[in-house]
């Protein structure tokens, strides 16, 4: 892939997260996530390098980067098609590691939160089932890898990229989420790094369990894929997406229904909010009054 160690390390000594496009570098943000930034470098156009200011030290760092390449692999022998990638560490600000995961670049328009706008009824359909059909294709690899193995996915339509030739990849890997012989890998204080410090107590106390746990869930992933349609303001697809997953699930699971996706959409949505208010409020303490650097990137920067 298109970038050396060095030109990263420079990448990141210069990067101000406050604002990442106005880096001497120049570069542009293709997405935002609770951990992650996934940015593009404008010399490394064919690259999606998603940046996890999240370690103590290279250590750290490098079992991080083993779990996510063993994560990658059980998801493609579990079937799934996961786009080429690569990861280096370099040294941050303050003493921390930051990893880049670089990952093949795929076209913004081809991604599935974006096609149920662009696309036709039965286009739009047919994603959902091959949607669908890529998450048993993981449900299936845990029951037959019980009880050693048992992998995550978040399975949200802005996770999937359906390319012209008809191939459906997935691109949410960067948060290496299983069980081996029923013990978690992934470092659950990782995932508390994004939160405003004085809120980690109370998220470690009663949410952590429950996000860390969903993902397992084939029912909650499926409520969580279909409450996305919510969000994407395409509620009218709702009653035909619920059908096309009760028929994949009949003989394992109730049924999905509406009035439960809708519920958990509204508590999800509350909590995802007030998550990013606290970290707005934390950086602006961390930035504004006590003059410390803030290493994460929030949605709606402040322009300086
Ligand atoms: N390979 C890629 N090519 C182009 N855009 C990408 C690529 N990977 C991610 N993106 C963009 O960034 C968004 C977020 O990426 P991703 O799903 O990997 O992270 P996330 O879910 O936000 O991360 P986290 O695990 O930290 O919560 C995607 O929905 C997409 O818009
Ligand atoms: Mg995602």
């Amino acid at each position: 892939m298109s970038i050396s160690v060095a030109q990263l390390q420079e990448f990141e000594r210069v990067l101000d997260p406050l604002d990442p496009p106005a880096s001497p570098i120049p570069c542009s943000i293709l997405g935002y996530g609770e951990i992650s930034t996934v940015l593009q470098i404008d010399s490394a156009p064919d690259l999606a390098a998603k940046r996890m200011p999240l370690f103590a030290s290279i250590q750290a760092a490098d079992k991080y980067a083993q779990d996510y390449a063993s994560y990658c692999n059980r998801l493609r022998s579990a079937g799934l098609n996961i786009p080429e990638d690569t990861t280096l560490s370099v040294q941050g600000h303050q003493g921390i590691t930051v990893l880049y995961i670089l990952q093949k670049k795929l076209p913004p328009h081809r991604f599935c939160h974006n096609l149920i706008h662009t696309e036709n009824s039965e286009f739009v359909a047919e994603m959902a089932h091959a949607i669908v059909a890529e998450l048993e294709k993981v449900w299936r690899f845990n029951s037959e890898n019980k009880p050693g193995l048992k992998l995550a996915i978040d399975g949200q339509l802005s996770n999937w990229v359906l390319l012209e030739s008809g191939e459906l990849l997935f691109i949410d890997t960067s948060t290496p989420l299983m069980l081996e012989n029923g013990v978690e890998i992934l470092d659950p204080e990782l995932l508390l790094q994004s939160a405003p410090s004085f809120m980690r107590w109370l998220i470690r106390w009663q949410f952590l369990k429950d996000v860390m746990n969903r993902y397992y869930d084939p029912r909650l992933v499926y409520t969580d894929l279909i409450a996305n349609l919510f969000k994407e303001q395409c509620s009218e697809m709702v009653p035909e997406w619920i059908n096309i997953i009760n028929a994949a699930i009949s003989e394992r699971m109730d049924a999905l229904d509406m009035k439960q996706i809708e519920s958990y959409y509204k508590e999800d949505k509350l909590i995802w909010q007030l998550f990013l208010g606290l970290r707005r409020l934390d950086r602006f303490i961390k930035t504004k009054i006590l003059g410390q650097r803030y290493e994460f990137v929030l949605p709606g920067n402040i322009k300086r």
